[in-house]
């Protein structure tokens, strides 16, 4: 079945909140967020994530209207680090994964990130095989690993910090 991808606005927020919880609820180790910490999160919380703003933006798959992925970009916001943003709550629903949804939610990120920051960075559990070869077949390049960076239901993980930089990035 085809599917959308589009950036949210304001009235996905409540499609938003139930797909995080469902990630959260799912595969728990592939978000630093506990289903806790996110159910204390006000509706408000939501609805301006999905808005956005001129330094982060969300984006959806949509399947039959429905919103069945996700991810986030967030740009750095001290002066410092305005050259560099994050990809963030990259996630589709296990009965829509292996059709693209994944990979196009990804691209639309990039490109988003292309035309607002040098480098887009993203980090992710050493164990994830399936998002880092996503990542990497997009043009991610993994330049560290921090051990023991987050502690998941099963003890210590890895994280693989990977970035693309537009500037040196080929055409
Ligand atoms: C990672 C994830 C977003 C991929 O979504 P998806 O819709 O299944 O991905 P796609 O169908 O677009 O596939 C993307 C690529 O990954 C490959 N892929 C998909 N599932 C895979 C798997 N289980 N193992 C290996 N490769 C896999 C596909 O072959 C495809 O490669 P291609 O584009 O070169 O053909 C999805 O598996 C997911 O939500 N995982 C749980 C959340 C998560 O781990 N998020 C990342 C947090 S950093």
């Amino acid at each position: 079945m085809a599917f959308v991808v589009r950036r949210l606005v304001e009235q996905d927020a409540e499609a938003l909140r139930a797909l995080r919880f469902e990630a959260l609820r799912t595969v728990p180790d592939a978000f630093l967020a506990s289903v806790e910490e996110e159910a204390e999160r006000p509706l408000q919380w939501f609805r301006t994530v999905a808005r956005g703003s001129d330094r982060d933006a969300a984006f959806g798959a949509f399947e039959n209207d429905a919103l069945i992925g996700m991810a986030g970009f967030v740009a750095g916001e001290r002066q410092k680090e305005r050259h560099k943003a994050t990809l963030v709550s990259v996630y589709v629903s296990p009965s829509s994964q292996g059709r693209g949804a994944g990979r196009a939610l990804v691209e639309a990120v990039i490109a988003h990130a292309a035309t607002q920051v040098m480098i887009l960075q993203v980090t992710v559990s050493a164990n994830n095989g399936p998002a880092v070869a996503l990542y990497r077949r997009l043009g991610f390049i993994r330049f560290g690993t921090e051990p023991k960076a987050v502690l998941g239901t099963g003890g210590y993980l890895d994280n693989h910090l990977m970035q693309i930089d537009f500037s040196t990035r080929p055409s």
